[in-house]
């Protein structure tokens, strides 16, 4: 699709002249007007979006609209659904919302039947999971498995270690236990721990990786298989050998089948997925597999069905009343026209704890670029910095900032509506529940004061200065129902579309990241450095003395 750079279209320039007068316009005289309450109220998929408290008016979204209209943003959505080759700089589709269609639906994309492959791949971890479940698959020395080490990084780590914190209340009932822990640092300082605490005949790891060769992963599988070696074969407990190792206690994902067989991963133990899967969309497949363990396969498809409601309404509803599109223009008038380019992210559910570093790498790894679609640079802010933290903890961290600092920004909260309603015990349920409303009073306040200021509170005088609120920072509250499985696959499923649809207005393509890849290679360069003391004078003065620090400590501990 060929555009005008967006910043010199009609709509565009509509919103600047527009945003002049609303630069100057507080948050609480948009509030005079009584109504505003509900009219920025949506609801989708078990979700409540309240757009209320950002700083626009119904003037500034029927601009925006216009903005979304301009660079075809309903053709887009309907692009990447079919599974047209959004992915440019990579030729492909991104086809996420394919691994959360139902059976009976129908995708062929590029000559191949997407649903049939996805569902079979969903019917292969079916059954890793009932055997694990069951107690039927066993370690090396016959052993059951009670320990799931996941081996990745990025998409093939922050999805699953997200989601099974945050559903760790769905185990199925009539399931045996598997506990699911995450190591994802090339430095070894988490495995290091599992290695100490679990028993080699009864842990199991799985090696996550789309591309299989992400250094990070693999030396954590390298260290993982020497150590089960070592205790398991070399240490001659009877009638074991590797390949019994490798077959009873290595499961791969991937999408590169070869590279997992060359590293010796059985057949058997292999889930695949596709290469139009990005690893921060892949949560919903073959990766998933830490979640379905914890939360059992009935509930992770209730998981992918919360996603696919969501996908529909993406598809289906008017712009103006689509949830992810109203995200993401609230973002791109926050960027854009206001220039508030700092995003926090703030659940008020201690099962969210690891949903601002999800967001985190969804968000910025896919929109913190600069070149559109055909290699210009672009002219204008793209993703802001985005980060979070549950947000109870926060107010106790950063929210000083918030409310006092100079730098502008805007936050989600999150927060379900409701809480513990199945705690069996009635005094320990009411005091749980009053903690709930305790929770969800803090959230509202704090959104409020941030919009208000000075204004919230209710004391007549001057107020010194370092008791001055400044007020006027927007922020978007998203209500689940509850949080289930299928809440919260709309809750990822809304982010993930939100993400697209500002790409596409910032005309780059969320899809790829080549910004990574350069560290990489400069990273094996430098650690061939730091091994063989040689190739170093080429370097900077600044590398090189680091090298040699490490060098004289290496000297220092030989001694
Ligand atoms: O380096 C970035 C990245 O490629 C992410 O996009 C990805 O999620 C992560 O590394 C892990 O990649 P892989 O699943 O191929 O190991």
């Amino acid at each position: 699709m060929n555009h005008a750079p967006i910043d010199q279209t009609g709509a565009w320039q509509r919103l600047m002249e527009h945003a002049e007068e609303m630069r100057t316009t507080h948050l609480r005289e948009l509030f005079i007007d009584e109504a505003r309450g509900g009219a920025f109220m949506r609801q989708a998929a078990g979700l409540t979006l309240d757009l209320s408290k950002q700083r626009w008016s119904d003037a500034t979204l029927e601009r925006l609209l216009d903005l979304a209209r301009a660079v075809e943003v309903p053709q887009r959505i309907q692009a990447l659904l079919n599974g047209e080759h959004v992915n440019v700089s990579e030729d492909r589709p991104a086809l996420h919302t394919a691994l959360r269609l139902p059976p009976e639906a129908e995708l062929v994309v590029d000559g191949e039947d997407v649903v049939s492959g996805v569902h079979a791949t969903l019917d292969r971890m079916a059954s890793m999971v009932a055997r694990l479940h069951a107690r039927q698959w066993r370690g090396a020395t016959g052993r059951p498995i009670y320990d799931v080490v996941n081996l990745g990084v990025g998409g093939s780590d922050l999805g699953p270690l997200m989601v099974t914190h945050a559903l760790a209340d769905y185990r199925p009932a009539d399931a045996h236990h598997v506990e699911v822990h995450f190591a994802s640092t090339m430095d070894g300082s988490q495995l290091a721990d599992y290695l100490t605490r679990f028993n080699p005949e009864t842990t199991l790891f799985v090696i996550s990786s789309k591309s299989f060769t992400t250094i990070d992963t693999l030396s954590n599988a390298r260290t993982a298989r020497d150590w089960l070696m070592a205790r398991l074969v070399e240490d001659g407990i009877q009638g074991v050998d590797e390949e019994m190792v490798m077959r009873q206690h290595f499961v791969g994902v991937s999408a590169k089948p070869d590279k997992m067989s060359e590293w010796g991963i059985a057949e058997a133990n292999q889930l695949l997925f596709w290469e139009w899967v990005g690893g921060r969309y892949s949560l919903w497949g073959a990766i998933g597999l830490p979640i379905a363990l914890v939360i059992g396969m009935a509930n992770f498809r209730e998981l992918l069905a919360g996603a696919h409601a969501m996908d529909e309404h993406f598809a289906q509803a008017p712009l103006g009343d689509n949830l992810p599109v109203l995200l993401a223009l609230a973002g791109i008038w926050n960027v854009n026209f206001l220039d508030i380019r700092a995003h926090s992210i703030l659940p008020y559910d201690g099962r969210l704890e690891h949903f601002a570093a999800y967001l985190e790498q969804l968000e910025m790894e896919s929109n913190g670029k600069s070149a559109t679609h055909d290699g210009r640079q672009v002219s204008y802010s793209t993703c802001p910095v985005l980060w979070g933290q549950l947000g109870p903890n926060a107010q106790h961290a950063f929210y000083q900032l918030l409310h006092q600092g100079t730098q502008p920004v805007v936050c989600d909260f999150i927060a379900p509506l409701k809480r513990y309603d199945d705690v069996e015990d009635a005094a320990t349920r009411d005091h749980l529940k009053a903690q709930h409303r305790l929770t969800l009073a803090n959230c509202f306040a704090q959104s409020r004061l941030l919009m208000l200021g000075d204004d919230a509170i209710d004391e007549p005088g001057e107020r010194p200065g370092h008791k001055r609120y400044r007020g006027n920072q927007p922020s978007t509250t998203l209500l689940l129902d509850r949080l289930t499985p299928a809440t919260l696959g709309a809750l990822i499923a809304l982010y993930e579309h939100k993400v697209f649809v500002q790409a596409a207005i910032w005309d780059i393509n969320p899809f790829d990241q080549w910004g990574v890849e350069l560290g990489k290679q400069i990273a094996g360069e430098t650690e061939r450095m730091l091994a063989d003391h040689h190739g170093h004078e080429q370097m900077d003065a600044s590398t090189r003395a680091l090298l040699e620090a490490v060098w004289r400590a290496e000297g220092e501990s030989d001694r």
